[in-house]
């Protein structure tokens, strides 16, 4: 049966930037029913006891609402606020879903402009799954955002991705939080980011307690956070912790980067083109700087069993 949508589809190329639409042979409604799946998800993650009355809800990366459109009843009784980066899409849901949603443009790096402590559950669908150097400092602007004890529900890929973006078999020993398609741009896809469930309880942990984590729905994994009491940089955030994973996990990448580079070219040669000597040079930078951590990281280690020799010897 056709749902009909009870406020406006967006224009198609703004449906686009969030979901392959050649891929359904009704878009439309293949939009509608992922946004309602999505909806229906994040409602079963919340606590047993949790009600919308009262409550404010912060969609982070909304694009034109996909989701938040099914939020609609639940807007009556609490407040829903969607961000996005893309102005098109911010403005499409101010013209079409306002009220009863609220929307706010967002810059490419916090701060975010609303109140500190304002939210009590925010969700991030498919958006982390792209964030690069922004990952950390937006995690912690959404720990800024929400109340002591707030919720986060954010997704992240790679256990069920990685054949498509990585063309390899997911290795959980092999993955922290990896970047392929570094300098991809949105409308492209985006850079693609695997995080593995041992990543994200050592490093998104030191922020939040991780409630739950539901290993698969529409192709990514699933994390219920609730905000710990903590003050933290983006550093502190993602200091590598003694997990042995953590090298190894950035050594790979060092291996997918190169991997990556070779099959740009490849796919540029066939195509007659040189690959752009601007997007090589940002690969083999991102490859250089991977490999600065990893030789300083070599250098400490190499430091300290000469220092525990040298109190060894007599
Ligand atoms: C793959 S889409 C997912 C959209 C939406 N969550 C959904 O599931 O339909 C990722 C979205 O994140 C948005 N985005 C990227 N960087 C952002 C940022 N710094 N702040 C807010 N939104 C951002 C993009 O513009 C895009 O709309």
């Amino acid at each position: 049966m056709t749902e009909e949508p009870a406020l406006p589809l967006p224009p198609r190329e703004l449906a686009s930037r969030v979901f392959a639409v050649e891929g359904w042979s009704d878009a439309d409604q293949a939009y509608l029913t992922l946004g309602a799946q999505t909806k229906e998800q994040i409602v079963r993650m919340l606590p047993d006891d949790w009600s919308f009355g009262g409550k404010r809800v912060l969609d982070f990366g909304c694009g034109a609402g996909r989701t938040l459109r099914h939020f609609a009843p639940e807007a009556e009784v609490a407040e829903f606020w969607g961000a996005d980066i893309d102005g098109a899409s911010i403005e499409w849901m101010r013209e079409n879903m306002s009220p009863p949603i609220h929307s706010w443009q967002s810059a490419q790096l916090p701060p975010m402009g609303l109140e500190h402590g304002s939210f009590d559950l925010i969700y991030a669908i498919s958006v982390f799954t792209h964030l690069t150097e922004g990952s950390a400092p937006w995690l912690l602007e959404l720990h800024r955002l929400l109340r002591p004890g707030g919720l986060l529900i954010v997704t992240y890929m790679g256990r069920w991705n990685s054949a498509w973006f990585a063309h390899e078999p997911w290795d959980e020993n092999r993955i922290g939080m990896n970047v392929l398609h570094h300098n991809r741009a949105w409308e492209d896809g985006g850079p693609a980011v695997l995080i593995s469930d041992w990543w994200l309880r050592e490093h998104w942990g030191r922020a939040f307690e991780v409630v739950e984590i539901v290993p698969e729905f529409h192709n990514f994994s699933w994390a219920l956070l609730r905000r710990r009491d903590v003050d933290l940089t983006s550093e502190e955030l993602m200091a590598p912790s003694d997990d042995p994973r953590e090298f190894a996990a950035m050594r790979h990448n060092v291996v997918q980067l190169q991997r990556e580079l070779v099959r740009e070219r490849d796919h540029h040669w066939q195509g007659h083109e040189i690959l752009m000597q601007g997007q090589a040079a940002e690969y083999e930078a991102r490859i250089a700087e991977l490999e600065r951590v990893l030789r300083e990281r070599d250098r400490g280690a190499g430091e300290r069993v000469a220092s525990a020799l040298r109190r060894l010897r007599p």
